[in-house]
């Protein structure tokens, strides 16, 4: 159970007008990672990217991010906007504050996208290993865990020194190592949420990369067919499809807000 946490006030984009969208990153990114989706669905939606605690631009507090804390944060960010229900969108750990959204304020939520993410709690390995991945990040800085995540991210054919993934490596080498641990910390709390999904009264819209190396394509296909969810796979995308194939990535949402917005 999340310990009471104050919001903190949230570096955030927003771009164009309508059915309000909120993108959230994953771990140890930052809002960049949607800039192409922000830039073209922005001529039909209210885009808001926000980057999470401990993540890019917003405040770094010392502590454990768990995933209820983080998604206050964005309601708090939802609230200085004017902005009663959105669609929340998250990749990865991004995902796991969404879930938390959905579990805590149900009534803030007009719909679920889940990108390369999962409702299952960790294991109790996972769990001492993000400890440890904390303590190292704490001592050694965020080049520690960005090294090993490159090997992992991205789909087997990308190079991993093109632009696009060397972007990707900058973004988490220079996110801070308190925020690193304070994220790890959160989601080895996290709960299981897959009841959380299937109960949930809003669409549920699975994306994944075909290539994930992170959330395997069996475990998002297992997901969808339980809660029951829509799913589409992106070809040729491993866990950063929204970078990786940025205009696949971007259909995709499309589909989903529009059949969203119609309702
Ligand atoms: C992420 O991309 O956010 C991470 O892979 C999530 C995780 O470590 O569970």
């Amino acid at each position: 159970m999340a310990q009471p946490s104050e919001p903190v006030t949230l570096f955030y984009k927003e771009s164009g007008q309508g059915l309000p969208v909120v993108l959230l990153h994953g771990f140890p990114f930052d809002q960049c990672i949607w800039q192409a989706q922000r830039d073209v669905l922005s001529d039909t939606f209210r885009v808001i990217t926000p980057d999470l605690r401990g993540h890019g631009q917003s405040p770094a507090p010392d502590g454990t991010y768990y995933m209820d804390v983080l998604a206050g944060d964005v309601i708090a960010l939802l609230d200085s906007l004017g902005i009663e229900r959105a669609v929340w969108v998250g990749h990865s750990m991004g995902g796991y504050v969404v879930m938390a959204a959905l579990r805590t304020a149900p009534e803030r939520v007009m719909g679920v996208g889940l990108v390369a993410t999962h409702p299952y709690a960790d294991t109790a390995e996972k769990r001492l290993q993000r400890l440890k991945s904390a303590t190292l990040a704490l001592n050694e800085g965020a080049a520690s865990l960005a090294l090993g995540m490159m090997s992992i991210l991205f789909a087997p054919a990308v190079n991993r020194k093109s632009l696009m993934a060397q972007g990707i490596y900058h973004v988490m080498v220079h996110t801070p190592p308190v925020g690193i641990a304070g994220a790890l910390r959160g989601m080895a709390e996290r709960p299981d949420s897959l009841k959380t999904l299937c109960d949930a009264s809003v669409p549920v819209a699975i994306m994944a990369g075909e290539d994930d190396q992170i959330v395997t394509p069996e475990t998002s296909r297992q997901v969808a067919r339980t809660i029951p969810a829509s799913l589409v796979f992106i070809a040729d995308a491993g866990h950063m499809p929204m970078v990786e194939q940025p205009g696949a990535t971007t259909s995709a949402l499309r589909t989903f807000l529009t059949s969203l917005d119609a309702r």
